[in-house]
C-alpha cells in the first residue's frame, strides 16, 4: 500500500514542471546553482537524493560528471527521465543519458555502498522526508571521506511566512479559524538544528548560505499566472540586489527561506 506521502508526490508530480517555471523558482534555481558550481568537477560521481523531476539536472549536467538521481515517487523520475532527454536534444549530446541514472529509492535507505560518491546534493527535499536524521546518515554513508554534502531546507525562521503569518496569529486572537494543514509530511529547520543534524550525522559543517530573503513578498499571483509574469521578473530584478547585498549578512541569512549547508565528511570515518 502506498504512504499518504507517496500517493501525494505521484499526484503532483505532472505538474512539475509548471511549478518550477515560474518566476521566483527560475530565480531559486539560477542563485542556488552559483553556490553549487564550485563544488563540481568534471568526471565526479554525484548523487541527487529526492531529485523529484530533476529541476538541477539542467545546471549539473553542464559539467560531465557522472549523475545518479534517486526519488521514491515513480512519477517524479518519469518527469525526470523526460528533462533529461530533452537536455540530450538541448546539448546535442546523446552520450548525455549514458551519464545519469536514475533510481527508486527511500532517501533514508540508499541501495548504494560506502564511499560510492564524490559528492552528495539533496535540494529543497529534507523538509519532506519523515526519517531526516536517517536520510542525512545516509548521505554521510555513501559519500567518500573528504567529499561534500549539500543541502538546501525551507528555513522556520524565513521572514516573509513570518510577516504572511501576522494577520492569520491575529484572526486567531479574534476568534478566527486557522489554516489547514496537509496530511503529508512536511518539517521546517532553523540553521542552529541543521548544523546539529549535520553534526549528528558525523559531517563537519564548513558553509552556510541563504536563498531568497525578499522575493516571497511578491504577491502570489504574480508568481502563479502568466499574466503577471513580467510584473514578478520586474520586482524580481529589483529585490535580488537587495537579497544579495543582505544576504551577505550572518543575521539575514537566519531569515532567509531557504538555507544551503556544506558539509564535508571526515578522512578517517
Ligand atoms: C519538493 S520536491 C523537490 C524535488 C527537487 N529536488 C527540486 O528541488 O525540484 C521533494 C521530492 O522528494 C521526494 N521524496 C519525498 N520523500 C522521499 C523519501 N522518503 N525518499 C526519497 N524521495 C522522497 C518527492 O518525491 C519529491 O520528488
Amino acid at each position: 500500500m502506498k504512504s499518504p506521502e507517496l500517493e501525494y508526490y505521484e499526484r503532483i508530480a505532472p505538474k512539475y514542471d509548471e511549478l518550477h517555471a515560474q518566476p521566483i523558482q527560475l530565480y531559486h534555481t539560477k542563485v542556488e546553482s552559483e553556490l553549487i558550481q564550485p563544488y563540481l568537477y568534471e568526471g565526479q560521481k554525484v548523487a541527487v537524493i529526492g531529485c523529484g523531476g530533476g529541476r538541477e539536472f539542467e545546471y549539473l549536467l553542464k559539467k560531465q560528471i557522472i549523475l545518479v538521481g534517486v526519488d521514491f515517487s515513480r512519477g517524479m523520475l518519469d518527469k525526470a527521465k523526460e528533462k533529461i532527454q530533452k537536455l540530450a536534444k538541448h546539448f546535442s549530446d546523446r552520450k548525455l543519458l549514458s551519464y545519469v541514472s536514475l533510481i527508486q529509492a527511500d532517501a533514508a535507505n540508499l541501495p548504494f555502498g560506502d564511499s560510492e560518491f564524490d559528492l552528495v546534493f539533496c535540494l529543497a527535499s529534507l523538509n519532506y522526508f519523515p526519517n531526516y536524521e536517517k536520510s542525512l546518515l545516509e548521505m554521510n554513508r555513501v559519500v567518500k571521506p573528504g567529499g561534500k554534502v549539500i543541502v538546501t531546507v525551507i528555513n522556520r525562521w524565513e521572514l516573509s511566512a513570518f510577516v504572511k503569518r501576522i494577520p492569520s496569529v491575529l484572526k486567531i486572537f479574534k476568534g478566527g479559524g486557522g489554516k489547514k494543514t496537509s496530511s503529508v509530511f512536511r518539517k521546517t529547520f532553523t540553521m542552529k538544528e541543521m548544523k546539529e543534524l549535520y553534526r549528528k550525522a558525523g559531517l563537519n559543517v564548513c558553509r552556510v548560505e541563504g536563498i531568497r530573503l525578499f522575493l516571497d513578498f511578491i504577491p502570489q499571483a504574480w508568481n502563479t499566472r502568466q499574466e503577471y509574469f513580467s510584473k514578478a521578473q520586474k520586482a524580481i530584478q529589483i529585490l535580488s540586489m537587495l537579497d544579495q547585498a543582505l544576504l551577505k549578512l550572518r543575521f539575514c541569512k537566519l531569515c532567509a527561506r531557504f538555507l544551503m549547508l556544506v558539509g564535508e565528511k571526515p578522512y578517517g570515518c
